[in-house]
């Protein structure tokens, strides 16, 4: 008999989850952020039209996303810094509107063609911006000539600022994805030379030894020897492909390195481990990731031998002109007393900080468990 659970057909759910899921999306991916936000803009603010431009490279914007435009005439306009009213706001940084577009006298008139064709009239701009960065502009216009309410402007700016918070989601998960990737690639490269390489090792080092057996003018001498070579350059185009697999760039090898620890300690422990990189962190040189990593590995190891935790975050920000990787468990806590006694891994940690100019501290959270900050100058 069939399992009427199972047959039963769930289209409000699957609807549901689909609607779920698009969301979802949206949130990962930056510029379909965008465009939930720019759909909602004619709506929200009263608008005839709306577009956002977003920045390529430092001195333009390149416009898209229109909303309720009749004319292609907007899309994929490049507006450098300074023309037009999305070329002020990037300069400003701050909102702008004209009543009569074409006839301002407070802008430039170099796209006056393209509001002709689409037939604009009023126009607002905002710009979208995170801690000082400019991720865009938000633009509305009205097909009439007349001036702009405070509604307006006010609502305009509450849809850029969840384009700002949109765009920032949508950035950190692709960062995110970004570390996994590489970190997979990382640990492939490591099994890989734990595996087939040291394979290729002993297939070459076994033919060597045959060849010694053999006596002087052998007929397969010449075809080992061949053999042996072969393997010499498996061995050598192995090691460039490693090599290759296990750097990361540098904007993500922060990120790689304190990944690959929570895996392995989750791994180890079977405790969970998650890392959370909080703000966008710079480029830092190798020494300083590897004291933030080694200080991080550290402190995993002290959560598995002393903590008894049941999950750990691993998070990662900018912090007193530097970064900063903080390490909390919820587990049983220092031992009383001023400074954690014991062994050598904390003080270590501090040294190989120092060593780079930075510092470790360690304390109690609001879990009861143990923090430990890592912090390094950029
Ligand atoms: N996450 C933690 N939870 C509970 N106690 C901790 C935690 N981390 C450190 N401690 C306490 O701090 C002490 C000092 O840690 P430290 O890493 O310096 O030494 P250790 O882990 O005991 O030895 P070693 O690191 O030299 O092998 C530990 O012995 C432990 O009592
Ligand atoms: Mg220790």
């Amino acid at each position: 008999m069939p399992d009427s659970r199972r047959t039963r057909p769930m289209p409000n759910a699957l609807f549901e989850l689909t609607e779920g899921y698009s969301q979802v999306l949206a949130l990962l991916d930056q510029s379909v952020a965008m465009r939930r936000v720019v759909d909602e803009v004619p709506d929200l603010t009263g608008v005839d039209v709306a577009w956002v431009g977003e920045p390529d490279g430092e001195d333009r914007l390149v416009l898209g996303h229109t909303v309720n435009a009749r004319t292609p005439a907007v899309d994929g306009l490049v507006v450098p810094t300074g023309c037009g009213l999305g070329g002020q706001v990037m300069l400003r940084r701050s909102p702008l509107w004209v009543s009569d577009y074409r006839r301002s006298d407070t802008i430039t008139h170099h796209f006056n063609a393209q509001a002709e064709i689409e037939g604009l009239g009023a126009m607002i701009a905002v710009p979208v911006v995170h801690e000082g960065r400019l991720l865009g502009v938000l633009y509305g216009s009205n097909r009439e000539t007349s001036p702009f309410g405070d509604r307006t402007a006010e609502s305009l700016q509450k849809a850029a600022s969840r384009a700002a918070a949109a765009a920032v989601v949508a950035e950190r998960a692709r960062h995110a994805a970004e570390i996994a990737v590489h970190e997979e690639r990382r640990r492939l490269a490591l099994e890989l030379h734990d595996t087939v390489g040291a394979m290729l090792f002993s297939i070459g080092a076994g033919i060597r030894t045959l060849t010694g057996e053999l006596p002087a003018g052998d007929a397969v001498y010449a075809r080992l020897t061949e053999l042996e070579e072969q393997a010499v350059q498996a061995a050598a185009a192995l090691r460039v492909s490693l090599h290759a697999l296990h750097a990361p760039p540098e904007e993500v090898a922060l990120g790689v390195a304190l990944r690959g620890h929570c895996r392995a300690f989750q791994e180890r422990t079977g405790v969970i481990a998650r890392l959370i990189i909080v703000t966008e962190v710079p480029g830092l040189p190798p020494a300083t990731i590897k004291a933030l990593a080694d200080a991080t590995r550290e402190a995993l190891l002290n959560v598995e031998k002393h903590a008894r935790a049941r999950s750990v975050v691993v998070s990662v920000f900018t912090h007193s002109g530097g970064v900063c990787v903080t390490i909390a468990d919820d587990g049983v806590g220092l031992p009383p007393g001023d400074r954690p006694p014991g062994g050598l891994g904390l003080a270590t940690m501090a040294e190989r900080l120092e060593r780079v100019g930075g510092e470790a501290q360690v304390g109690r959270n609001e879990d009861g468990g143990v923090s430990v900050q890592a912090w390094v100058p950029t």
